[in-house]
């Protein structure tokens, strides 16, 4: 490995080989060391595909191999990097993190469940908040079926999980969950900031809000009135997914959010021989990299015991390191410092 960096050498390198390099590139808004794109990307690369200035990257990065200075942000602070507007952020709860894509069906709800399991493995105290109102999942997923309620100080609590994850879904106050939850957009923005604002959810580093599909009142209402901190949009490599995903990046951007990385869902399939197939068409990661200035957080694949643990509503068996990946890159792009420091995590 060389000692002395080139605009050639992998990003990868510069990390591995330069303990606490990210903080450079993060300063210059490229959260490289969570983004899968850097396990195969020169300083060039990412320079060319984040549009930065290569130069000041190279110095910077200089700088630091010579006597570990990490530069103050070289960010603009508008657009997809802008920090989370202050909204009523409730004590107790460091991070509040959107799943969206603008598509149906590309496993949001999933992604939301799985990278919440593989997080709470990783000692991150985490929750769920399921924002898909007149569609939830999440309740399913987990085979939860426990309903909301009151702790011995007399407020609500949201159920947890077997493992004991706090999770909050409309079937969990319906009497009849196969009811058919028919609600006008403002019903529903009002129930999803009750979800957060009037429940219990105790002390977390990440609450993960699983959104429906689409651009309408529960995404706009999360974006807008939640204190979210990063969005993460779940897409496929699919050419409709990658258009739809193309216009919620462009929704996030809008409202000042922050698209805090992408996940390819449903990017491949190992058949029994080995072969890997790519049943959508070849990845579209790069792509919404350039369009969001986000880092790919991971390619999952496609996986048939997933998905029938899924309808057996047992996703907390499930294993796999795919989401152990998405969980480290998440962290890295939202570090919650005070887990870290609290529980070695
Ligand atoms: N990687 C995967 N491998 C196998 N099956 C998957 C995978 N990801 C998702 N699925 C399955 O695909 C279906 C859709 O996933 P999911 O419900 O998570 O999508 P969604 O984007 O949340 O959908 P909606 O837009 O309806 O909310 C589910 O049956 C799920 O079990
Ligand atoms: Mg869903």
């Amino acid at each position: 490995m060389p000692s002395t960096l080139s605009p050639d050498t992998l990003i990868r390198d510069v990390v591995e080989t330069h303990k606490g390099a990210e903080a450079v590139f993060a300063a210059h808004g490229l959260p490289c060391a969570g983004c899968h794109v850097s396990t195969r990307e020169s300083i060039r690369g990412g320079a060319a595909v984040h549009n930065l200035d290569l130069a000041a990257l190279m110095a910077d990065l200089e700088r630091f191999v010579a006597d570990g200075t990490v530069p103050p942000s070289r960010r603009k602070l508008a657009g997809p990097h802008a920090p989370p507007m202050e909204r009523q952020r409730k004590p107790g709860i460091e991070h509040v993190v959107a799943v969206m894509s603008g598509k149906g069906g590309v496993g949001k709800s999933t992604v939301t469940a799985l990278l919440a399991v593989a997080l709470q493995r990783r000692g991150y105290r985490v929750g769920i908040l399921d924002a898909d109102i007149t569609g939830p999942s999440q309740a399913k997923l987990f085979g939860v079926t426990a309903r909301l309620y009151k702790g011995a100080d007399g407020k609500p609590h949201p159920p947890v999980t077997r493992t004991g994850i706090p999770l909050m879904s409309m079937n969990l106050i319906l009497d009849n969950e196969n009811e058919a939850v028919i609600w006008r957009g403002p019903m529903v923005s009002s129930a999803i900031k009750q979800f957060y604002g009037d429940l219990e959810w105790g002390t977390l580093d990440y609450l993960l809000v699983d959104l429906p599909p689409g651009t309408s009142d529960a995404p706009l209402t999360v974006l807008q009135a939640l204190p979210v901190d990063g969005t993460v949009l779940v897409s496929t490599p699919q050419g409709l997914a990658t258009m739809i995903v193309s216009k919620a990046i462009k929704l996030v951007q809008k409202l000042d959010a922050r698209v805090m990385g992408l996940v390819e869902n449903m990017a491949y399939f190992v058949d029994p021989s080995g072969a890997r197939l790519e049943p959508f068409g070849p990845s579209k990661g790069v792509q919404l990299v350039v369009e969001s200035g986000a880092p790919l957080l991971a390619q999952l694949p496609i996986d048939p015991v997933l998905a029938a643990l899924c309808d057996e509503g047992r996703i907390e068996e499930y294993r796999s390191p795919d989401y152990d990946a998405l969980a480290d890159n998440f962290v890295k792009v939202l570090p919650a410092p005070e887990a870290a420091r609290t529980r070695g995590a």
